[in-house]
């Protein structure tokens, strides 16, 4: 008999090995995981999962703890386990088992990190072996009477597990274990399952609401469409904002009120569609310093588009010419750059550096395949020069870039790549492919970018001279299907942090590292958000990487209408500006507070928000919100049939059958679109669209999916 066996110090010593193989098997078969199949494909077909390293080490706690709590009880009731007894061994096996069990189903119930069965069946078969190994190992040779070798004490402890479980006790475990494996199957046939499953993981891991809101910065004024508010260097006084379609502002800060327009380009900059239009500006060092030679100039990059063609511009206007026309034609080039006019990746900031130079963010779209690069076209790179011209420490670029001209500006000395063959010297850094939105910190000086990812990841980058951030080659920290360059200009370097697209997250707008006062839990984070799905995150500011950021509130408009910019003033105010409809003054620079009385002010301007919304149906303004945000699953045309229709787990409806809609009343599909999938008892691959759409174009899409059905709206249910 065991039971009176001493647990001691050996038996802790076996008690910590056993969990610390529980830790080394999570660790392992996760990164087994990431990269081949346990469980093939043709046993059970699941679609690929990605887990992060923050959920893993989640995961890895939880099946620690799970593990110790039943290792202990064991070893409590039955006396230290010591791998050497084969009654033992085969109760401590099957104390793992449902201490597994156990965990892993915590996991898929209780908590949102994705559940990946190729990383729980790598893990499980990885603890297993280790516990046989150990007991071939470890059992004593004099207790059997022939020597049956590892091979055979691995035979051993398997049949005498094995002859344990087809006791009712065993068959119990075996049951159980089961069951996360029947109900991962389950998830993907049934649907009905699967929403109960969703249901249950949002309840259970609901998190408290964040007391962070976003507030109109000046009570209740609007912008049309604004990309960027900055006060002028220094920190303090009114707020410049700049509008997307070309015009330049100041507002009276904190009071707000009738703007000044400083400049307006709107003729220059044409169309301001897709992610074209007056993108970023920075007012020179010196700019309000009377006499200095630069006390009104301000430094703009913006699209044109004109005729099919597209520039990219970086231009000095001059803000004391009289009037914004009179600015507007003060337009001294610096860079003008052609670029196929798809509307893609401009790029976007333009910051003033510690070092007074210019640093100018390209996208990688300006590519234009007969020149070479980096040597002939600047693009997906962070640019340095100087707009002072100094004499002796700057020098003028040899010659204009192959796809448009340069002047007005020089190229300092200690630029990374001067004098090397192959490569402009304009270059800072490169291998970026949207670094739309990039600050310096104050405090460190160092440039931090939030680079827009093509179809999977989102990045946050230090971005550092003479570096390569490694697009198109590598995307977040995976390589893609682009064949690396013969030659990398710069060391490569990753991201901070990259997240993964989901339904909403889709596009970063770096931030800035707060530096401000008036909140300590701030202090030295990093700040951005998601121009999709409006969420605000914070991360330590740290240059190794991070897993895990905070959410902490959302903007109130999304994805083409979302959050443009996000800046601290000098006070440590927190604005961030949100577009809002093309065409209309619906934008708003807000900023950042914290509280109930901050919580019910942006309530109630988001009620005031919403009666203001209300504009009359346009069947092409719908169809163009039905392209925008439905057609990648529901298909353009509606029929089910869209480019991620693929992926998801259940058919998707035919919107133009008509024995579709019969089925449906005018107040089902409401909610449906409202409230999501899993509201209505169907799949939550289907999302909540409350978030996204006003409360009227939520009615007007139903409206139009009634019309695709060739049916009106509130027509009688048979
Ligand atoms: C990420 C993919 C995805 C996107 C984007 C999406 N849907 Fe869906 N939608 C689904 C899935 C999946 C279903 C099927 C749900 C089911 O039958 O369980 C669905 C079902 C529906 C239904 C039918 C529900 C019913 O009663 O059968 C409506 C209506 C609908 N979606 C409207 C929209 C609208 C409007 C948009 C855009 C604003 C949109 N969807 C965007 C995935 C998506």
């Amino acid at each position: 008999m065991t039971r009176n066996r001493r647990f001691g110090l050996s038996g802790l010593a076996i008690l910590l090995y056993q969990i610390g193989s529980v830790a080394f098997s999570v660790h392992f078969g996760y990164a087994y995981s990431r990269n081949h199949k346990v469980i093939p494909r043709a046993v059970l077909p699941l679609p690929d999962f990605h887990v992060s390293a923050a959920d893993a080490l989640h995961i890895l706690y939880v099946f620690c703890i799970a593990h110790a709590a039943v290792f202990a009880l064991l070893a409590f009731r039955c006396g230290a386990n010591r791998f050497d007894e084969a009654r033992r061994f085969t109760t401590e096996f099957l104390g793992m088992l449902v201490a597994f069990t156990f965990s892993s189903l915590y996991v898929y119930l209780a908590t949102d990190i994705s559940y990946d069965p190729q990383m729980m069946a790598a893990t499980g078969v990885l603890l297993s072996a280790i516990f046989f190994a150990t007991y071939a190992l470890f059992r004593p040779r004099n207790l059997r009477p022939r020597r049956v070798g590892v091979p055979g004490a691995f035979v051993e402890g398997a049949l005498g597990t094995l002859g344990r479980l087809f006791t009712p006790a065993g068959l119990l475990i075996l049951a159980f274990f089961f069951t996360p494996l029947v109900m991962g199957k389950l998830f993907y046939s049934n649907r009905q399952f699967a929403d109960m499953i969703t249901h249950l993981r949002v309840v259970l891991s609901a998190r408290a609401d964040s007391d962070w809101v976003l507030v109109n910065a000046f009570g209740s004024q609007k912008f049309r469409q604004p990309m960027l508010a900055k006060q002028a260097p220094g920190g303090s006084g009114d707020l410049y904002v700049l509008e997307r379609e070309g015009r330049l502002l100041r507002v009276p800060y904190p009071k707000g009120g009738e703007p000044t327009v400083l400049l307006d380009i709107h003729d220059k900059v044409g169309p301001a569609e897709i992610e074209n239009g007056t993108l970023g500006f920075a007012l020179h060092p010196e700019f309000g310093k009377a006499g200095a030679p630069h006390a009104n100039d301000v430094y703009v990059y913006y699209t044109a588009v004109k005729d099919k063609t597209q520039i990219n511009h970086l231009s000095r206007f001059d803000l004391g010419a009289g009037s914004p026309e009179a600015a507007s034609n003060s337009e001294q080039s610096l860079l003008a750059l052609e670029r196929e006019a798809s509307g893609f990746h401009n790029g976007g900031s333009v910051e003033f550096g510690p070092d007074g130079y210019l640093y100018v963010a390209f996208g990688e779209g300006l590519r234009i395949p007969k020149f070479k690069e980096p040597g002939e076209v600047l693009r997906g790179a962070i640019l340095r020069i100087d707009v002072n011209e100094t004499p002796g420490t700057t020098h003028p670029p040899a010659e204009p870039p192959k796809n448009g001209s340069a002047g007005h500006y020089t190229i300092p000395n200690d630029n990374p790549f001067v004098g090397q063959p192959g490569i402009r010297e304009e270059y800072w850094a490169l291998g970026l492919r949207n670094p739309y939105r990039f600050t310096f910190d104050p405090q460190t000086k160092l440039l931090w970018a939030g680079d827009v990812g093509s179809t999977v990841w989102e990045e946050v980058n230090v971005v550092e001279k003479g570096r390569n951030y490694q697009y198109p080659f590598i995307e977040g920290r995976e390589k893609t299907d682009v064949p690396p360059p013969a030659q990398i200009f710069g060391e490569q370097r990753g991201p901070i942090y990259t997240y993964e697209h989901s339904a909403y997250d889709r596009a970063i707008i770096g931030g800035f590292v707060y530096r401000g006062g008036q909140w300590a839990d701030l202090q030295g984070k990093y700040v951005f958000a998601d121009n999709y799905s409006g969420k605000i995150s914070v991360m330590p500011a740290v240059t190794t990487e991070v897993d895990k950021v905070d959410v902490i509130t959302r903007a109130n408009q999304f994805a083409q209408r979302g959050v443009s910019s996000l800046t601290q003033l000098g006070d440590g105010t927190v604005l961030v500006t949100v577009l809002g409809e093309a065409g209309n003054a619906a934008g708003e620079v807000m900023k950042l507070a914290r509280g109930a009385e901050a919580v019910a002010v942006a309530k109630a301007e988001a009620a005031a928000n919403a009666q203001t919304a209300e504009t009359p149906y346009s069947a092409a303004a719908t169809a163009s919100l039905f392209t925008t945000n439905c057609a990648r699953c529901h298909g353009e045309g509606g029929k089910g049939d869209g480019p991620d229709a693929a992926k998801l787990p259940v058919k998707l409806p035919d919107f133009t059958d008509p024995a579709f809609h019969a089925a449906r009343s005018d107040e089902a599909l409401a909610t449906v679109i409202t409230q999501g999938g899993a509201a209505v008892g169907r799949s939550a691959m289907m999302p909540p669209w409350s978030m996204v759409l006003q409360p009227a174009e939520m009615k007007h899409m139903v409206r139009y999916l009634r019309e695709l059905g060739g049916r009106a709206a509130g027509a009688k249910q048979p």
